[in-house]
């Protein structure tokens, strides 16, 4: 045998043997023999760069290579399930989608891995792609990160997969290997991970694929996307996965009756805590692809399945003292300090207290005894009060009535639970918070600028507001402690960059309150300019989709305020967007005006995503499942046989991809 003949052998024992060992947990060699034939491998690769394979077992180890993320947009748009937290609820969804389905129906049960959720894309069989979710609709390619989880196959066994798929699943580091992480760097005095899925996710996304290899994530995968898949039923899509070497996990449990569901709820509930990766909940899916069609999708998750989150676990302790926190809104949040506590997983020494009225409720002194529970979120929260352990306690917990930072004295608006400090010109922590919230990541991205510099910049008097980072000097950073040329550099370019940041990025940075991520990208695509949006009346914003009166006040409310005006007038002088980019009106007619279309198929002409833009710039809405409101179907080669049926028997016009383009010629 010769060394390429070789090196193709090793590189299929050894996808062999990863599978064994990773997703089987059945090894059928030892470690010390593993390493022998990978070290063979590597060595015969080194020889003949020739034949460099980017999904090659050796692939695993990761570079040294430091990377940013490119940012990959889905293809479908990664959404989240709908919560919920008790029995009653899951009732209430069995019931509806038994309502809406009028048909018999079987739910899979599942476990709600709780770690960071993935998309890989495989193309004849290779992994291609592994984006994280990020907002959702793009995320980061973290492709060679995940190559060096070793339960990810990089090549597929078996056969019958389809040419191109996506499939979904948790990343995970196991609970002892968390354990492990913690304790070296409790050891090396560096700062905790305070639970595992912050561990997994912050271990994707470091820039060292090599440092990722050893930190030896795991992966459990649940949902599988594609144009051809191999059976009508999500249960039975998943077991053919795990045939092709997928990792899918054997918790999985189709129910034809609500009370099987409860069964299942019951059980895992306390099961889970013998899982090896953390769990926080169970998912229900319908389990025919037909009717998840059927279901649909809301905005945000889909009509067919559901999240039942497990109860939050708890734990007594002392509350030492509360202490004041202003953001950069100047919402004022209450937080407990505790005797430090063990909970679920992680040590607590302090807990949000929420608001004025959760205190008031509570009816809390210093020394109490409280409960802290976890929820969902990272930071936990106090519960309730043993009364019957209270004796000797201090003061009654009183909600401050100026603000601990300025001193200006806290206000209450109308409908709202937080208490605010009004002085957001002088107030040093929201001033703070508004140049933090400008520079970061989802907003103007500006590189180099973090929370430590952004402090250094304020208590040094370079920065007062947003638009005086526009201002800085090159010899003013370059004085500054821990700084010098390059940092200066590297700062005044990543400035200059944000100038090119688009304008729906700009209104989000802006930090009016209740514009986030989404609802920025919503005004600018209506609005257009910042000047537009300036002019709004209060019934133009609330008539603009998903734009309510709380929202729509704000708005009003932020740009009445001189200063603010003043503001965007020094941004818009430095360059920054103020305006969606011109475009080319005439792309844009009215011929599809009032149309619900549906895309399907394979295409010669156009992608899919031409196509959509193509209907919306000619005025149509393109939707995802047929519906008595479809106004046609564009097809393309190989529609689904199911849509087929559906649009007949819905009398739906099926329209060809040279009839569309000729109707909009
Ligand atoms: S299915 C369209 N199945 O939970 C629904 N998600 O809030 C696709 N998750 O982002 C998700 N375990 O990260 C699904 N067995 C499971 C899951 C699961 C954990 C995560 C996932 C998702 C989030 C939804």
């Amino acid at each position: 045998m010769n060394d390429v003949e070789r090196i193709y052998q090793l590189r299929e024992e050894l996808h062999r043997h990863n599978h064994n060992y990773y997703v089987l947990n059945a090894p059928e060699i030892g470690d010390q023999e593993f390493d022998f034939l990978m070290r063979e491998l590597q060595d015969l690769e080194e020889k003949h760069p020739e034949c460099k394979d980017d999904n090659s077992p050796t692939m695993r180890v990761g570079s040294d290579l430091n990377k940013n993320f490119t940012q990959v947009v889905h293809k479908y748009p990664m959404l989240s399930l709908a919560n919920t937290y008790s029995e009653a609820e899951v009732t209430d969804f069995y019931n509806r989608v038994k309502k809406d389905l009028n048909e018999d129906f079987e739910i899979c049960c599942e476990m709600k891995f709780d770690g960071t959720s993935i998309s890989l894309t495989y193309e004849e069989g290779k992994l291609v792609r592994a984006v994280t979710r990020g907002d959702g609709t793009q995320g980061d390619d973290v492709t060679d990160n995940v190559k060096t989880i070793r339960s990810i196959p990089l090549i597929l066994r078996g056969e019958g997969y389809p040419r191109e798929f996506e499939i979904r699943g948790e990343i995970l580091m196991p609970w002892v290997v968390f354990e492990q992480l913690n304790e070296e760097r409790e050891r090396k005095e560096e700062p905790l991970f305070a639970n595992p899925r912050n561990a997994a996710s912050g271990t994707l996304k470091l820039q060292n694929s090599s440092v990722v290899a050893s930190r030896k994530l795991d992966a459990y995968l649940y949902y599988l996307l594609g144009e051809e898949l191999p059976a009508g039923g999500h249960y039975e899509n998943m077991q053919e996965a795990a045939q092709w070497g997928f990792k899918v996990s054997d918790i999985m449990r189709k129910c034809a009756s609500l009370e099987e569901v409860i069964d299942f709820i019951h059980f895992w509930d306390v099961e889970r805590k013998n899982l090896p990766v953390a769990t926080d909940g169970i998912v229900l899916k319908v389990n025919s692809l037909r009717q998840q069609r059927n279901l649909g999708f809301t905005a945000k998750s889909p009509r067919w399945a559901i999240a039942y989150k497990f109860q939050a676990e708890r734990a007594c302790t002392r509350l030492n003292k509360v202490t004041y926190q202003v953001g950069r809104t100047g919402a004022i949040t209450p937080v407990a300090n505790l005797d430090p506590v063990q909970l679920a997983g992680t040590v607590v020494k302090r807990a949000s207290l929420h608001n004025a009225d959760i205190i008031e409720g509570l009816d809390l002194y210093i020394g109490d005894m409280v409960y802290v529970e976890k929820g969902g979120e990272i930071i936990p929260k106090i519960v309730g009060v043993d009364k019957e352990a209270r004796f000797m306690v201090g003061d009654k917990v009183k909600f401050i009535t100026h603000c601990p930072e300025c001193g200006s004295p806290l206000t209450r608006y109308e409908g709202e639970a937080a208490h605010y400090c009004t002085n957001d010109t002088a107030c040093p922590p929201q001033i703070k918070g508004k140049i933090e919230h400008f520079v970061s990541r989802k907003a103007m991205n500006i590189d180099g600028l973090g929370v430590e510099t952004v402090d250094q910049f304020y208590q040094e008097g370079l920065i007062h507001s947003i638009a005086d980072l526009y201002s800085l000097k090159g010899p003013d950073i370059a004085r500054l402690d821990r700084m010098g040329k390059k940092s200066a550099i590297n700062i005044l370019e990543g400035i200059r960059a944000s100038k090119e940041v688009s304008f729906e990025r700009v209104l989000f940075a802006l930090g009016i309150r209740f514009v986030g991520e989404t609802t920025a990208k919503i005004l600018a695509k209506v609005f257009r300019s910042i000047d537009a949006l300036a002019e709004a009346t209060l019934e133009e914003l609330i008539q603009v989709d998903e734009i309510g009166t709380r929202i729509a006040q704000s708005i009003i409310q932020y740009f009445a305020d001189e200063k603010n005006r003043e503001l965007i007038e020094r941004l818009r002088e430095a360059g920054v967007q103020m305006a969606m980019e011109q475009i080319d009106i005439s792309e844009y007619t009215d011929k599809l005006a009032g149309k619900s279309i549906v895309i399907s198929g394979v295409f010669a002409h156009h992608s899919r995503d031409e196509y959509k833009e193509m209907i919306e710039k000619n005025g149509g809405k393109n939707v995802g499942s047929i519906s008595k409101k479809t106004s046609f179907i564009l097809a393309g080669e190989n529609m689904g046989p199911s849509k087929l049926e559906k649009a007949g028997k819905l009398g739906i016009q099926i329209m060809s991809e040279d009839e569309f383009l000729k109707l909009l010629e």
